[in-house]
């Protein structure tokens, strides 16, 4: 395995357009498929619209437990059936079979499986391999650099060849980062990728993720630490019971009153002495 001459893949970058933006209708999903009704008894999702997403940002969705954020995903990702509509430009993502949209689009699940054993820069290429490499313009002989870019650029590269199973679950999560990054997608939706997260790669995911956008593509990332929602997101989204609450730039989207109404706590919001807002939790 040749981990030297990686090759640039600037030409993979997608140019910052302000048009480039993701238009989410009408979404219903249910939690699973069950008999003859495609979409099942439990209705988690009904008619749900987002704002427009644009092409360069980072958006957040935060919400309480059960709220419906992995829902969301799954659904826009395909991996719930989901009526609605999404528009990436002209093409409705909604429309296209699992392959193709999985080239425009990549979701890094909240939970990722302990039990492979496959090592870390194996799974990167298999999920480079995932759906037609055509449209990336990769040849075959060069996916393991292309791995191993994405995993230095992630900041792991040494674990290349560790077993997945064999990893810590920060470490994990890393991985599984890299796996949805390494197609570098139009549209990336991160599920909790903090989660397991100490500090310091808190800090380095949450900048990646920022860095990912400015590239000009649409990042969607579920999180549960709010300051970290403020500190990184353009936008936020606050989703209860399947529904948008509140939503717009982090001091719009995020005040005492929304935070009262959807998690049941009392809170201020605060600049701190650098001037970033801060949610500060006073207690039930
Ligand atoms: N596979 C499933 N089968 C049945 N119900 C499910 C399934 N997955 C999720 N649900 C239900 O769908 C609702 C939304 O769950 P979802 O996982 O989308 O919440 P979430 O906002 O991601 O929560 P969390 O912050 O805990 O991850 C919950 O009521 C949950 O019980
Ligand atoms: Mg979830």
């Amino acid at each position: 395995m040749h981990f030297r001459n990686v090759i640039s893949r600037t030409n993979f970058l997608y140019r910052l357009n302000e048009n480039n933006k993701l238009e989410v209708n009408y979404v219903y999903t249910s939690s699973r498929r069950t008999g003859n009704d495609p979409y099942g008894k439990k209705r988690i999702i009904s008619g749900l619209s987002l704002a427009s997403l644009h092409a360069g940002t980072v958006t957040a969705l935060v919400g309480p437990n059960a709220a419906g954020k992995s829902t969301l995903l799954r659904a826009m990702s395909g991996l719930l059936p989901a009526t609605g509509s999404m528009l990436l430009g002209e093409s409705d993502l909604m429309q296209m079979e699992l392959k193709k949209r999985a080239s425009h689009l990549t979701f890094m699940p909240q939970s990722i499986p302990q039990d492979v054993s496959l090592s870390v820069i194996e799974a990167v290429i298999s999920a480079l391999k995932a759906s037609p490499l055509d449209g990336l313009n990769v040849k075959n002989s060069e996916v393991y650099d292309i791995a191993l870019k994405t995993l230095n650029r992630i900041g792991i590269a040494d674990l290349a060849l560790s077993p997945l199973n064999q990893l810590s679950g920060g470490q994990r999560q890393m991985a599984s980062l890299a796996r949805s990054v390494v197609r570098e997608p139009k549209v990336l939706l991160l599920d909790e990728p903090t989660s397991a997260l100490d500090l310091k790669h808190q800090v380095q995911v949450m900048e990646l993720t920022s860095a990912l956008a400015r590239e000009g593509r649409i990042v969607v990332v579920v999180l549960h630490d709010l300051n970290l929602a403020m500190r990184w997101a353009d936008q936020i989204l606050v989703m209860q019971k399947g529904q948008i609450t509140s939503s717009g730039a982090p001091e719009e989207a995020i005040t005492p009153q929304i935070i009262k109404e959807v998690y049941h706590v009392n809170v201020r919001v605060e600049r701190c002495s650098q001037g970033q807002p801060q949610v500060i939790i006073d207690g039930m």
